[in-house]
């Protein structure tokens, strides 16, 4: 079986964004392929955050996956911290991973940018060596992310590619291993709609976890008085109608790919059925699709939030099962890397 791996940040609330681009597509894939989905808590620290927060966004963002329908008897979840060898072989990759690599990364330009000198740390640049490792450690085929994790992707495959040339084959033979090539070369999977969630307030910039506004997103627990009123708040245009793919008229796009989505209707379907409504029209239609489609999820939320034995079992299950892959892995590099085993 192909083997898939990806994660999200416990940072602030999961909103549509991640679960449009990330989450919901983890669903489908867990029925073919072995997958190991994990809660980023070691990414999470990179900016200044609330230590008292922590362990609680850890575990909401666990009995998420779990609402939104992973299925813990196909997939195994875990938190990243609860297996050590990802801060390890971050060490290890860190020290092959050129600087100029990391500086390039737009992600890491955007935060720093945004943070401030003082509250950049160094971790902050090296993350995506953090992100490289949860995706080598397993070995993985394929990583299913939004569209702003492929740069991220692209730097793995390229760490990946480096460490098989410098330490594999013959080299790795050698030294008593099996030789070949130390890490699989992982492919990004990005949806062909849902990559890029755009704000509600502004349908140039992306729905983030960090805008300051609360009103650019909707959060999966968003309860339904809340989502109504973003719908009906969030940025609209003076165009007749509503339409795909008109370049001026960005947030109209989004909201349609949004409902396209949420109905699981075609693009086709919803551009007939949505042509002629006006804006009034088109934001109820979308605020009660949303409603109705987060409504169960957050059911399923608050029963397994409530039941934190069973959420804590689970992640320990998941813990072991990918530490078993994760060690051997990082046994492998240590050999091809030289080190002298005890
Ligand atoms: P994070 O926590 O920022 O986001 C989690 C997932 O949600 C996707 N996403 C979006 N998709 C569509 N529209 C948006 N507006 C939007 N915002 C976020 C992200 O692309 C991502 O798939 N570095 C990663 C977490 C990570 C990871 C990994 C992922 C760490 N290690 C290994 C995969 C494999 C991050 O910060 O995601």
């Amino acid at each position: 079986k192909k083997r898939i791996v990806s994660g999200v940040q416990p940072t602030g609330s999961i909103h549509l964004g991640n679960y449009l681009g990330a989450i919901r597509n983890w669903i489908l894939l867990q029925n073919t392929y072995d997958t190991f989905f994990f809660i980023v808590d070691l990414h999470a620290i990179t900016l200044p955050y609330d230590a008292q927060q922590l362990s609680k966004a850890t575990r909401d963002t666990a009995a998420l996956y779990l609402a939104c329908g992973v299925d813990t008897s196909k997939a195994s979840v875990f938190v990243q911290s609860h297996v050590r060898a990802h801060a390890e072989l971050m060490w290890l990759l860190s020290s092959v991973t050129p600087v100029g690599w990391l500086n390039r990364m737009i992600q890491f330009k955007e935060k720093s940018r945004k943070a401030g000198d003082e509250n950049v740390g160094v971790g902050l640049l090296t993350y995506p060596v953090l992100m490289a490792s949860d995706i080598l450690l397993y070995q993985s085929d394929f990583v299913p992310v939004g569209e702003d994790q492929k740069q991220h992707l692209e730097l793995t495959r390229e760490l990946a590619e480096r460490v098989n040339h410098l330490f594999g084959g013959r080299k790795w033979k050698k030294l008593g291993g099996r030789g070949g090539s130390v890490f699989k070369v992982p492919e990004p999977l990005i949806p062909p709609v849902g990559a890029r969630v755009m704000s509600l307030t502004d349908g140039l910039s992306k729905m983030s976890k960090s805008a300051p506004s609360d009103q650019s997103r909707i959060n999966l627990l968003d309860p339904k008085d809340v989502i109504a009123n973003k719908i009906k708040r969030c940025k609209t245009d003076s165009f007749p109608g509503m339409e795909f793919d008109n370049p001026e008229r960005p947030e109209c796009n989004n909201l349609l790919s949004i409902y396209q989505l949420i109905s699981g209707k075609t693009k086709a379907e919803v551009a007939e059925e949505c042509r002629d409504m006006n804006w009034g029209t088109f934001k109820s239609l979308l605020a009660d699709a949303l409603i109705d489609h987060l409504q169960p999820i957050q059911v399923r939320y608050e029963e397994i939030i409530s039941d934190s034995a069973y959420l804590d079992g689970i992640l320990a299950e998941g813990a072991t099962k990918a530490a078993g892959i994760a060690d051997a892995t990082l046994h492998n590099v240590y050999q091809a890397m030289g080190f002298l085993r005890r």
